[in-house]
Formats: structure tokens, C-alpha cells, sequence
């Protein structure tokens, strides 16, 4: 068996490369990554990292995302095939129709989203700022448009009490856990907090404990005097839990609960995109202008 492992540490000191995986990718991935964290918290590293190249484990969004905020360095996708359903589900051609039919309202979208479409919003966001961004950032706008993810709108609308002009995106990966899902893990474990990410639908949100982003989960439950904990997101985010955690005791509330796309990242593809240089992620400069405003209105409420 090749020794993946000593050839991507090899690779990444003569590229000097930083290596950013997200929660939800495979374990092996996640133990070689120089940084494992949520979408907010990724974008920040690749906001400040000295590293000329950035490989980005994760899907198309976040790889775009850490483009758009350093332009200058070369970020690559070890397989450019790992999209985002969510993020296809709305085009820069729909956001314009659909601003073109509200213009008094400021637009908010989620970071699971294009590059060109995010060159289309005032404020971007993720799971674990959109509150704030929504409390603090959009608090003097008359109306609000939120895309695309319709469960995300829904969960700020409670937090917030803010209505919101929504677009009917979700993810297939979340949307598919169900509130009898919960009841039943409950049921199995009835010591257990319940965690659950915001992109799952109302009626999972609603029977939780906490609702939080990846990274959220992975502090809450270094804070917890709980022991059991019952994991409302995709079964990924379980790997770092348990190795940070040790001794308390993890369930995930579907083990259905995967995302292909997130999987399609192992460590010989890493070593290979480090190898080739590949797959580098372009934007148009035009498009990375206008996305960097909203990302970076987004990173001061962190
Ligand atoms: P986080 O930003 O909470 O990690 O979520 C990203 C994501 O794609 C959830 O499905
Ligand atoms: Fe997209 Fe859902 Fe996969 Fe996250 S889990 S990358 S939102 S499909």
C-alpha cells in the first residue's frame, strides 16, 4: 500500500500548500488537513493563510469561496466534481429576476452558493453567522431576500423575527432527516442532547436542543457536561467529534445522513492534486470583485 500520507506531507512543504478540509469529510482526510472546520471558520483560514497554494477538501462552493477571498494564490479542488445540490439550485440569472421583482430588498445569501451568485447579494452568510448577519448587518433593511436555502430562512426567521423573500432551495443530505427521525434516536437514547444544523427542516429544529453550524456542534459539545449526544448533520462532522472527545459517546440521528459529494475527496487524490497543480479553481475577476464585497461585509461578524 503507497504511503499517501508521507507523500502529501512531502508535496505540501515543496508547494508550500496548506491542506483545508471540511467537517464532513472522509476520516483519513480530515487527520492529514492542516485545518478541519465549518464554512465560516475555513473561510477565515483561507482569508489569512501565508501558504502560496491552498488545497481545499470540501465541495465546489468553499474551494470558489477561498478563491474569491485570495485571489492570488492558487487554490485547488482535488476532484472538481464535488458540488453542492443546494448551491446549483439557484442561478445569478434567478437571483437577478427574482431582486428584479423586490429592488427594495437587500439580499442575503447562505455561502452554499455560486461565486456569481454571491456577486449578486449585498451580505453573504453562513449557519453559523447568519443570525448576526441578520440582527446586525441587515437590521435597517426594509425587506430581505435570503437564498437559497429555504430551512436556513426559516430558522433565522424564528431566531430573528424577521420575514424573509426565500427562495425553495434545500439540501437533500439534511432535508431528508425527519422530526420521527429525532423521536426515534430519542427514544434509543434518552440521555442524549439532541444537536442539529439549521439546514434540517423545521420540524427537526424545532425538537432539538441546539441548533448549530459543524464547528458550533464540535464547541458545544467540548462545553457540555453531557456524555451522549445524538448528531443532527451529516455523519462526517462524527469522526472529529469522537477523536475530540473521547470518552463521551456520539449517535448520529440518520447514518443515511451522507453527502456524496463530500466524499468524493480521498488521499490519493489529494496527493495527485498536489502532484499536478489540479484541479485549480478560476473566476472571472469581475466575478471575484463583487463576491469578495459580500464575503467580507459577512467576516466582520464572525
Ligand atoms: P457548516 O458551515 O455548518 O459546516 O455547513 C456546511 C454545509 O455544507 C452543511 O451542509
Ligand atoms: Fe451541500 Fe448538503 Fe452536501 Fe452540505 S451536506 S455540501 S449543503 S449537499
Amino acid at each position: 500500500m503507497r504511503d499517501w500520507k508521507g507523500e502529501i506531507e512531502k508535496l505540501k512543504k515543496e508547494r508550500n500548500a496548506v491542506i483545508l478540509a471540511h467537517n464532513y469529510q472522509l476520516p483519513e482526510v480530515q487527520d492529514i488537513a492542516d485545518f478541519v472546520g465549518d464554512s465560516l471558520g475555513l473561510s477565515i483560514e483561507a482569508s489569512k493563510t501565508d501558504a502560496q497554494v491552498i488545497v481545499f477538501c470540501g465541495v465546489f462552493f468553499m474551494a470558489e469561496t477561498a478563491k474569491i477571498l485570495s485571489p492570488q494564490k492558487v487554490v485547488v479542488i482535488p476532484d472538481q466534481e464535488a458540488g453542492c445540490p443546494m448551491a446549483d439550485m439557484i442561478t445569478a440569472p434567478q437571483l437577478v429576476d427574482l431582486k428584479n421583482r423586490h429592488p427594495e430588498a437587500a439580499v442575503l445569501c447562505y455561502v452554499n452558493t455560486k461565486a456569481e451568485v454571491k456577486a449578486e447579494c449585498d451580505f453573504c452568510c453562513t449557519s453559523a453567522n447568519a443570525t448576526k448577519v441578520v440582527e446586525k448587518g441587515l437590521n435597517s433593511a426594509s425587506s430581505i431576500i435570503f437564498v437559497p436555502d429555504q430551512y436556513l430562512a426559516s430558522y433565522v426567521s424564528r431566531k430573528t423575527g424577521r420575514e424573509f423573500i426565500v427562495w425553495p432551495g434545500y439540501c437533500p443530505i439534511h432535508a431528508a432527516i425527519s422530526g420521527e427521525d429525532v423521536e426515534r434516536a430519542r427514544e434509543l437514547h434518552p440521555q442524549a442532547e439532541v444537536l442539529a444544523h439549521p439546514e434540517c427542516r423545521p420540524e427537526v429544529t424545532e425538537k432539538a436542543d441546539q441548533v448549530l453550524s459543524t464547528e458550533g456542534m464540535c464547541r458545544y459539545v467540548k462545553s457540555s457536561p453531557a456524555d451522549e449526544f445524538i448528531i443532527g448533520t451529516e455523519v462526517g462532522i462524527l469522526h472529529r467529534l469522537q477523536k475530540e472527545n473521547p470518552t463521551k459517546h456520539f449517535y448520529p440521528v440518520k447514518e443515511e445522513a451522507v453527502c456524496p459529494d463530500m466524499k468524493k475527496i480521498n488521499l490519493e487524490k489529494v496527493a495527485f492534486a498536489l502532484q499536478e497543480m489540479k484541479y485549480q479553481v478560476e473566476l472571472p475577476p469581475p466575478i471575484i470583485q463583487k463576491a469578495a464585497l459580500s464575503i467580507e461585509r459577512m467576516l466582520q461578524f464572525t
